[in-house]
């Protein structure tokens, strides 16, 4: 037997004394389940998958991974889309889907703690039912875990008003890779004791330590919305549109952007049709507050904004279902773009003004390299998710256009004051185009937070930083 499969056999052994029967899997079908995420086609077997219950147990599995030197990679839902969940190195995959409980809703402190299994929309649904509010709201919102968003720092369409997951993360309770377990942070608003431990773990990606607890900031809910859906005939018209609208003083509680390939793929893909679906971009913005009047005043505002700025119309979706509606195309759109063909996908973020040049390079670049992209995304945040499609290229045409059309889009993004991804984390898949975002000390000294929290380097190894 190799050392590796004796050491796997050994931490098998003990992980079955630890775990009870149905919390430690290694047939081939469930490491098939566990090996990928949502991103792209990647796939790495893990070697085992725990399903700890406790605190105590994902310590104890720490604790069994470093006697015998293994990789743990931790997990939630699996909808990553840079592919921080994968067992690069195989291994052992610790999910923890099973630590879903909300612990607490605090109405009197505006405050909840969970675990980090309680997927997004279950927590959603709960507060809202107390008239509480957690904004920050992914596309797989309705499968992706709390956790998964605090390794990620999950961002989605309100983070344009009301920021991103560490917007909301006052303090956590984590397992760090030795197995002991730590806690920062608390139910307090202001916290200057020490460095904060709780932010450096926001975004690790589940690289530094496990968060086996999570305490998060709540406010209240807002009683109303309107909802626009403002057609362009160009792209740089809509992208415009974006930097007018908030040069008024206007912060949209979301403001979107797809251009008409995206609309396209997801109305298919959903079998439903927009108002304008065919025209070359639209723009799905909208506000939300406590006053009608004042959302009334907002939203003629901004239709005056987008006409001026030369929009076809601006169509007011005025019930529920119709906004539901433009909701569910606006949500499908990456599950149905990737339908389409191979692709990779980039995260581009720049600060709000320069999204025009963004657009309008990123396809100058497409045109040059004879590549296709399908760009959707945040147009209020600057974070433009660029779709690259593979389509009728041959494979070596693929290859040898993709690497160099992804290195001019960065150092695009770069120069514009912008960085690799917006939301979607560097994990595996950017990790090589770091050295584009960071000068060589700045990722040493990140590397250096790493070792001091993993000097093993076992946790979710060969993640965030370029080979
Ligand atoms: C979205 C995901 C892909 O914005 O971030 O749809
Ligand atoms: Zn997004």
């Amino acid at each position: 037997m190799s050392e590796k499969n004796s050491a796997l056999q050994a931490a098998k052994a003990e992980l079955q004394a630890l775990l009870s029967g149905t919390s430690l899997k290694s047939s081939a079908d469930e490491m098939e389940k566990y090996g990928s995420d949502e991103t792209e086609d990647l796939f790495f077997a893990p070697d085992l998958v725990v399903l700890p219950r406790t605190t105590e147990e994902v310590s104890e599995i720490m604790k069994i991974s470093k006697r015998y030197g293994l990789p743990v990679t931790p997990r939630g839902a699996g909808t990553g889309l840079s592919g921080g969940a994968l067992p690069v190195q195989g291994g052992i995959v610790l999910s923890l889907e099973r630590m879903n409980q909300i612990l607490e809703i605090d109405e009197n402190n505006l405050v909840a703690v969970v675990q980090p299994g309680v997927v997004t929309e279950t927590f959603q649904t709960q507060v809202e039912a107390v008239g509480l509010f957690y904004p920050p709201d992914p596309a797989s919102r309705g499968s992706c875990m709390l956790g998964g968003n605090v390794a990620e720092c999950s961002g989605g369409p309100r983070a344009v008003k009301y920021g991103v997951t560490k917007d909301y993360i006052l303090g956590v309770e984590a397992v760090l890779p030795n197995g002991d377990i730590i806690r920062h942070g608390g139910k307090l608003f202001k916290n200057v004791t020490g460095y904060n431990l709780t932010q450096l773990l926001v975004g690790s990606e589940g690289t530094l330590a496990i968060v086996t607890e999570i305490i998060i900031r709540l406010i209240p809910l807002p009683k109303f919305r309107q909802t626009l859906l403002i057609p362009f005939d160009t792209l740089d018209g809509a992208a415009k549109t974006v930097a007018a609208i908030f040069k008024q003083g206007l912060i949209p509680s979301a403001c979107e952007f797809m251009e008409k390939d995206a609309i396209r793929a997801s109305e298919k893909h959903l079998g439903l049709t927009l108002p304008y679906g065919n025209a070359e971009a639209l723009l799905l913005v909208e506000v939300d507050g406590n006053r009608t009047d004042v959302l009334e005043e907002q939203r003629d505002q901004i239709c005056e904004v987008a006409m001026n700025e030369g929009a076809r119309d601006v169509v007011l979706a005025d019930t529920s279902e119709k906004q539901k509606e433009v909701w569910r195309v606006r949500r499908a759109t990456g599950e149905a773009v990737k339908k389409l063909s191979i692709y990779k996908e980039e995260d581009t973020v720049v600060p709000r003004f320069a999204l025009p040049e963004l657009v309008r390079g990123v396809k100058e670049i497409a045109k040059r390299h004879g590549i296709v992209t399908i760009c959707y995304g945040h147009a209020g945040d600057g974070n433009i998710h660029v779709n690259i499609l593979k389509m009728e290229m041959s494979d070596s045409a693929w290859n040898q256009s993709l690497p160099s059309a992804i290195e001019e889009i960065f150092r695009l993004t770069v120069a514009l004051g912008g960085t690799l991804s917006g939301e979607h984390g560097i994990g595996y898949s950017q990790k090589r185009y770091m050295p584009i975002a960071f000068k060589p000390q700045e990722l040493t000294l990140m590397k250096q937070v790493k070792k001091a929290f993993d000097p093993d380097g076992l946790l979710n190894p060969g993640k965030v930083f370029p080979d």
